[in-house]
């Protein structure tokens, strides 16, 4: 477990984060997510003070296939509010991304990232995600299409673990990726300081983060792993020395995750939770924009898994947590929503803990990323 800093900061500079010349207004930003991190998830992350959010994983040949009717709607879908969002792309033949490349800057995505690293048996056995850490020559010319394709004012980046696994070979692939990604004009990179092998089990590595980082000098560098407070991203910032951080596990059901680490960067104490009313009129809001995107059927199943994270912001997380995953219904949802946050009570902040993170999904990289999407 990484310490958590609960005080106030006192004194080291924190810088704002640029991807290439997109500014980021504070270098905690919300990272992919897939099964989670869709235009409602943004835009409400968005609306309380995420300054950058980036879509969940779409398959290159998913993007190009969807070009139009209702699923482009749905996963190509950026809205003014949102920007700068980025969309990332995952594929196994270089020759898939170029055309993906340009279909997510059509739709209006300004960072184009890449996936090296999803950890899913069957993304690794269909050569996808992590499977790249394995073949530095393969990933590299990934990097190439995908910057070739995109206009030389969009930024694009890369998303690695930090190896396959333990061996010195993953490690000096690593490296040769990281290092090849930068001179083949990548704007910044974002390691998750897991190793595919690990998937979620153990800590991430912050000590290899700030290694990277000591290693890449002024190229950018943001950290993954272990984000489940605004105390553990400044922890990760003041740490490792990383340029940024991607909150990921951290911000489901945590929307004000952002606000609260953009508190503590200017120095003051960590603000209270959101009380119930508070919460309530973000969780409504979320769910009227699932519903607008989605259509009520298809918005209610998501809405579930939304409110069982939501949950842990409650004092009596377990029994409203229990009764978000008792909700069939998008009014039994909402009756949940109107017991349970009818009195202004405080809210809590979530448990700070890995195994209190449990999300479903968190084996994989959630389902866009089958052949055929959801
Ligand atoms: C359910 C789930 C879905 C994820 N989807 C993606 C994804 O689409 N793209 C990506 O680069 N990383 C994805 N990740 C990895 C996260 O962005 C992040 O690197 C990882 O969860 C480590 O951060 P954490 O320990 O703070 O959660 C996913 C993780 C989880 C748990």
């Amino acid at each position: 477990m990484h310490t958590a800093t609960t005080q106030a900061r006192q004194t080291t500079r924190i810088d704002n984060l640029r991807i290439g010349n997109t500014a980021i207004a504070m270098p905690i930003v919300q990272a992919a997510l897939s099964g989670y991190s869709d235009w409602p998830m943004r835009v409400v992350a968005r609306r309380l003070g995420a300054p950058y959010t980036l879509c969940e994983v779409m398959l290159d040949r998913f993007v190009v296939e969807v070009s139009k009717g209702g699923k482009a709607r749905q996963y190509l879908h950026v809205t003014d509010e949102e920007h700068p969002v980025g969309g990332q792309l995952m594929g196994a033949d270089p020759d898939d991304f170029a055309p993906a490349t340009t279909r997510l800057v059509e739709a209006g995505f300004d960072v184009i990232d890449i996936n090296f690293g999803c950890p899913v048996k069957k993304v690794l056995g269909r050569c996808r995600g992590g499977f790249h850490l394995s073949q530095p020559n393969v990933a590299l010319e990934i990097v190439s299409r995908v910057r070739d394709a995109a206009p030389i004012d969009v930024p694009v980046t890369v998303k690695m673990r930090r190896g396959i696994d333990d061996d010195a070979e993953s490690r000096d692939n690593f490296f040769e990726i990281l290092d090849g990604a930068f001179d083949r004009g990548v704007a910044a990179i974002t390691v998750h300081g897991r190793t595919v092998r690990q998937r979620y089990n153990g800590p991430s590595s912050w000590d290899f983060l700030r290694h990277v980082k000591q290693h890449a000098g002024e190229r950018t560098i943001l950290g993954s792993g272990d984000l489940f407070s605004a105390a553990n991203c400044i922890s990760m910032l003041e740490k490792t020395g990383v340029d940024g951080v991607t909150v990921a596990r951290g911000a489901i059901g945590n929307p004000w995750v952002f606000a609260h680490a953009a508190a503590l960067l200017r120095g003051e104490p960590l603000p209270a939770p959101p009380t119930l009313h508070a919460q309530r009129e973000v969780i409504r809001t979320h769910f009227d924009l699932a519903t607008g995107h989605y259509g009520s059927k298809r918005a209610g199943g998501l809405m579930r898994k939304f409110g069982i994270k939501y949950a842990r912001m409650h004092p009596e997380s377990v029994k409203v947590r229990d009764a978000f995953v008792a909700a069939r219904t998008p009014e039994e949802w909402h009756a949940v929503l109107d017991r349970h946050y009818r009195d202004d009570l405080p809210g809590q902040h979530p448990p700070a803990l890995p195994e209190a993170a449990e999300t479903p999904g968190a084996e994989g990289c959630g389902p866009v990323v089958t052949d055929k999407a959801r």
